[in-house]
């Protein structure tokens, strides 16, 4: 049996047990997967109990994720460039690498499970915080032909530009964004408060050509998504296959295998 887990806080809602029990019943591997509470500032000590109960390697949810990137011995490419870390990884000797694997699944959700086509397009992403630097380089490498960022603390914006250092992205304020962006995603959290709106966002920017993404997911459609359809784009997908797509290519990291995820998603969007 090999133990793995998530770590964060809050965690008790957490889907990631349900997606890698699925994992592991495909792939006959004995796993227990559990949701594990992080206390503030408590992070290096819960990681290190749980390397010591045996765990085979671990997922970090908010607000943990750049305690991982500090915690780990080692980062993947991935890890590195965005500044945060999704997956551990132990190694037979011990030691501990770091992954981030929320742009690839990012990237796999929107390319392999809906068919989008960043390549020479125009993307504009809503908000600034860790969940966009997670995807910025992983969508940068899709080929688009430019990504604007617009967020509420303009600042921000323009930090993680100049972190990500790459021509084709631009911060901009919400009065200089383009009419009708091919692909728009939000990685804002805005939508998660309870009652929230769609952050004000001028009308052009969505056409009837435009395919829009909302990074978090729900039982009811996102704030942002009820907005973008209420302006008829050509269609839209919350993230909860990115979820699960981020979730196989941890078990990828772990075990070696690849798995099927589109049964999982339709299995996790029936019990939302
Ligand atoms: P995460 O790591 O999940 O990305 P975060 O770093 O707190 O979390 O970032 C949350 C993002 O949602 C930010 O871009 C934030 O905007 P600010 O940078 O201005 O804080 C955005 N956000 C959260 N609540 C918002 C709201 N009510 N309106 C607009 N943007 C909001």
């Amino acid at each position: 049996m090999k133990l793995l887990g998530v770590l964060g806080n809050p965690i008790e809602h957490s889907r990631s047990p349900e997606i890698h029990d699925a994992f592991a019943n495909i792939s006959r591997i004995d796993i227990e997967y559990r949701r594990v509470l992080v206390d503030e500032g408590k992070f290096e000590d819960v990681a290190r109990a749980f390397l010591s109960e045996g765990a085979h390697g671990f997922n970090i949810t908010v607000p943990n994720k750049q305690d991982a990137y500090e915690f780990a011995d080692e980062l993947s490419h991935d890890a590195r460039r965005s500044g945060a870390v999704n997956t551990i990884q132990r190694m037979p000797d011990n030691r501990v690498v770091g992954h981030n694997t929320d742009g690839a699944g990012l990237v796999a959700d929107i390319t392999l499970n809906l068919n989008w086509t960043p390549k020479e397009k125009k993307i504009l992403i809503i908000g600034a915080g860790g969940a966009v630097k997670g995807v910025l380089g992983n969508l940068l490498e899709t080929d688009p032909i430019g990504i604007d960022v617009v967020n509420r603390t303009h600042q921000k914006a323009v930090d993680i530009v100049e972190w990500i250092n790459d021509g084709r992205l631009e911060a901009k304020h919400f009065d200089e964004l383009d009419s009708g962006y091919d692909i728009i995603i939000s990685g804002s959290s805005a939508g998660l408060k309870s009652n929230s709106l769609a952050p004000a966002l001028p009308d052009q920017i969505v056409n009837e050509e435009s395919r829009c993404y909302d990074m978090i997911y729900g039982s009811r459609l996102t704030p942002f998504l009820t907005w973008c359809r209420a302006r008829n784009c050509r269609e839209y997908s919350d993230g909860l296959g990115m979820l699960v797509e981020q979730a196989a290519l941890a078990f990828n990291i772990w075990f070696e295998r690849q798995v099927e995820t589109g049964d999982v998603i339709r299995r996790l969007r029936g019990l939302l």
